[in-house]
């Protein structure tokens, strides 16, 4: 069997190396990695190949940044002759960025068998690009591994047939629970002169939040307010988008009240999110690793593709007047830590990805039904439990 991953963005590489792990220990499974260089700095990247112990890229289609039609068709063009030439069994998509899109589109179009990891996950915010790609992404995917029972309801509703839809738990956080005690060690908070517990992190990126100068300035003021309000310091690593932005709408003395990072590799940021007193954030996989770590988390966002961080984690949406953030943060940093873990959301989730992936390229999976627990959490039950 050939199974051909495709990642191009930060958030893709904490998803792709638990799977591509998962694969390599069933043993007989031809992988290739194909980067298409969505994201390009070492920081965003390279670092993260590095952290994550993932091989390098077997190929990089080197598209780089541009508008979403540019980039999303950069990355089909460049991707075609490359499924042509290798015609894998599967070719495997992750997570809801441009690539992801991009990769199933032309898999599809060209007969092959699409999988798609952390499927049916909806904010019914059509304005987010990265809805747009689940969206369209699940609609044309055979195998459909989701994260929480939501994702399920949310397929199914869209008329995807239940025998492509399997709840496997979350690959995110098996990369967490790998990686925790290493990150643990790292003590990024010591290396800023930071007590444990006593500072807040904040990561900032969406286009609603820092591509217009009025809400960017608004949501800096805020957290500046949130530095004075609860006397603890604001730890920002700035994603380029943001640094950008910042520097052309002439905010940067915005940034002064705060302690501004280069962005920080997957381990350094694991080490400093989990001494972290509360995060405030805009990113969507740091509302379930802040649940995981039970650290209080105020989300910068009117919505929120994954409801179980509010229901069963720490994650909290804020989306009024930014000059109400530092009352929302000061509860947030007094609030118990109380970790949670949905439903197979146990570092298991790729082994149970590649055992499905190849059973249902045997051919096997009628003569062999799934695990009682997986049944019970793909039927979205209270009682479903972690596998043995
Ligand atoms: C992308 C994803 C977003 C994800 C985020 C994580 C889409 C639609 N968006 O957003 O879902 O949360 O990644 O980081 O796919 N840039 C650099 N260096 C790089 C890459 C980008 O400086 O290596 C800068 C460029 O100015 C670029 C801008 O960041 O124009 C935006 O990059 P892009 O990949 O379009 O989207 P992100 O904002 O990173």
């Amino acid at each position: 069997m050939h199974v051909l991953h495709v990642v191009g963005a930060r958030p893709n590489f904490m998803k792709v190396a638990p799977v591509m792990e998962a694969f390599a220990r069933m043993g007989d499974i031809r992988q290739t990695l194909v980067h298409t260089g969505q994201h390009y700095d070492e920081s965003l990247s390279g670092a993260f190949f590095e952290d994550l112990d993932i091989p390098e890229p077997d190929l990089n289609l080197g598209v780089g940044s541009g508008s979403h039609a540019a980039q999303t068709g950069r990355v089909m063009i460049a991707l075609e002759p490359v499924l042509e030439r290798l015609e894998p069994d599967w070719v495997f998509t992750v997570g809801d960025v441009n690539s992801t899109l991009a990769a199933a589109l032309v898999a599809r179009k060209m007969g092959l068998r699409v999988a798609h990891v952390e499927a049916g996950l909806r904010s019914f915010d059509r304005g987010m690009p990265e809805e747009v790609n689940r969206v369209l992404t699940d609609a044309i995917s055979d195998a459909l591994f989701t994260t929480e029972p939501s994702a399920n309801e949310h397929l199914r509703a869209e008329g995807i047939p239940p025998e492509r839809i399997h709840y496997v738990g979350n690959v995110m956080i098996d990369t967490l629970d790998r990686h925790r005690k290493r990150a643990a060690e790292l003590d990024v908070h010591a290396g800023l002169d930071l007590q444990p517990e006593r500072y807040v992190v904040v990561t900032l990126h969406r286009p609603s939040n820092v591509d217009r100068r009025e809400r960017l300035a608004a949501v800096l003021r805020a957290l500046a307010e949130v530095r004075f309000e609860t006397d603890l310091p604001v730890v920002l690593p700035l994603h380029p988008r943001t640094a950008e932005n910042v520097h052309r709408f002439g905010l940067d003395d915005a940034l002064a009240p705060l302690i501004t990072l280069a962005p920080l590799r997957y381990l350094e940021f694991l080490s400093l999110m989990d001494r972290a007193a509360a995060v405030v954030t805009d990113s969507g996989g740091v509302q379930e690793e802040t649940s995981v770590l039970g650290v209080p988390c105020v989300t910068l966002r009117n919505s929120t593709e994954r409801p179980i961080t509010l229901s069963e984690g720490t994650n909290r949406l804020y989306d009024g007047d930014p000059d109400g953030l530092a009352d929302v943060v000061r509860e947030a940093v007094v609030a118990e830590r109380r970790p949670c873990r949905p439903p197979l959301w146990d570092g298991r989730a790729a082994e149970r990805i590649a055992r499905i992936t190849v059973e249902e390229l045997d051919g096997k999976r009628a003569a062999e039904p799934p695990a009682a627990s997986e049944r019970a959490a793909a039927a979205g039950s209270d009682s479903a439990t972690a596998p043995a």
